[in-house]
């Protein structure tokens, strides 16, 4: 629960100095328990496919993201999962405003914004940032840390009149636990932990309401991730944030994730607390991609059951009919093959007060345990996250050009 204040109308200035990232006290009506703040329903993004060199003609179209229904919270962090390329990263490029849709709502606060343009897009996309995966290209190699934190205040100068901007980029620096005196670094001087910290401090610039991470922590080493991804759990309660948070580690999605939607092949199929998708799932995939989760207790590996799934996934120029899954699934039957089975809570399961009833889209739903309890999941040579001390040094990271080791608050002098 939070104030939106200052966040939601696109001006009226932000607060100065170091009060800009506090979200107490902000004025503004505050939202109502268990109002969704973000609503998407029936997203779709369709890459055209086309022949010919002078004349192209479209003979036919990648359905990228093809139907994805869901709401976020306030507050909550909502973890999306599923195998590379089921359009992950497409779902995020449209919540900020990267791609454009091809079909359906993503409502903010109630209002559609994915066909809003101009000021009145300006004003939404100060609400929605992102943090991208890749700490080590995306950040400009050739602008300070500075310059690069403070660059959103370029296209949003009320949110840091000139004379503040340094002052907030150096509050965002402390914020995620590195040194402000270390401002006008490059981020070759920076280890890659920290750099990500530098991609989350820009993210948090804008003051916004929800941050979508992609991928925030999977090209950063084992040793680093649980650092950053504790680093977001505090920003999260500090600055009541709300997180889309975008992996296919499924133990670190756990961890930081209030609710969890499992995608395939472009669409959601299935989603409920991390509890029903970990403990209860429904849907073979979950099940399937759960299996496979590391399982650091050899007795309760041995017990485990794992489910190999067969076959490549699909192109997403040439989905399945009926079940888009069925091509790999043990269960399919004839039904599979007719009829798309809806993102909804399973007949068998509607009366029932058990946690299997959540929403999948799977005809011949059926609970299955298949991991062991949230304390037994593993990332090999991974500490647990909470032994993890957080902010903190990420260990000295040699730049690019192996000089100086990269300065963390912790090395200031
Ligand atoms: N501009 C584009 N033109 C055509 N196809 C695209 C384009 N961008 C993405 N795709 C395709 O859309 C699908 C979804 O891509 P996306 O990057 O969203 O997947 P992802 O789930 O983020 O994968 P990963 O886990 O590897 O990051 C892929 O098949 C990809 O090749
Ligand atoms: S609908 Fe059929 S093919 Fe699809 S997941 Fe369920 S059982 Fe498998
Ligand atoms: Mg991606």
């Amino acid at each position: 629960m939070h104030a939106d204040g200052d966040r939601n109308e696109g001006s009226g200035g932000g607060a100065a100095g170091s009060t800009l990232l506090s979200k107490a006290g902000e004025g503004g009506k505050p939202y109502a328990d268990g109002d969704p703040i973000l609503e998407v329903r029936g997203l779709a993004k369709h890459y055209p496919l086309t022949q010919g060199i002078l004349f192209k003609r479209q003979i036919g179209a990648v359905r990228a993201v093809d139907g994805v229904d869901f709401d976020l919270h306030a507050g909550e962090t909502l973890g999306i999962v599923g195998e590379s390329g089921c359009g992950k990263s497409t779902v995020a490029k449209m919540l900020v405003h990267l791609e454009r849709p091809t079909a359906g709502a993503i409502r903010y606060k109630g209002e559609d914004v994915s066909r809003l343009s101009g000021r009145a897009l300006k004003a939404v996309r100060r609400n929605i940032q992102m943090v991208f995966q890749d700490p080590y290209t995306s950040l400009n190699p050739r602008m300070t840390v500075g310059d690069i934190i403070g660059e959103p205040y370029e296209i949003h100068p009320e949110v840091a009149p000139k004379g503040s901007r340094r002052q907030k980029v150096q509050d965002l620096l402390d914020v995620v636990g590195l040194n402000p005196e270390y401002i006008n670094r490059y981020p070759h001087q920076f280890s890659g932990g920290q750099r990500q910290r530098i991609g989350i401090a820009r993210g948090l610039a804008l003051n916004p309401e929800i941050i979508v991470a992609d991928e925030p922590v999977s090209a950063l080493d084992v040793s680093v991730q649980a650092q950053v991804v504790n680093l977001l759990d505090r920003l999260q309660a500090e600055f009541s944030l709300s997180f889309i948070f975008i992996a296919h580690d499924l133990s670190i999605v756990r961890h930081i994730s209030d609710r969890v939607g499992v995608m395939y092949l472009g669409r959601i199929v299935e989603i409920g607390t991390d509890a029903e998708i970990y403990d209860h799932p429904t849907h073979p995939y979950t099940q399937a991609l759960l299996s496979a989760v590391p399982v650091p207790d050899p007795e309760a590996r041995a017990h485990r059951e794992r489910i190999i799934l067969h076959g490549d996934v699909p192109s997403p120029a040439n989905i399945p009919s009926g079940c888009r899954f069925r091509t790999r699934c043990w269960k399919a039957q004839e039904r599979c093959e007719l009829e798309v089975p809806l993102l909804a809570v399973p007949a068998e399961f509607r009366f029932s007060d058990t946690p299997a009833r959540h929403d999948s889209a799977c005809h011949f739903a059926e609970e299955k345990h298949v991991v062991p309890q949230e304390g037994e999941l593993e990332i090999p040579g991974r500490r647990p996250v909470e032994d993890v001390p957080e902010p903190g040094d990420d260990g000295p990271g040699p730049g690019d050009d192996g000089s100086q080791p990269g300065p963390t608050k912790d090395e200031a002098p």
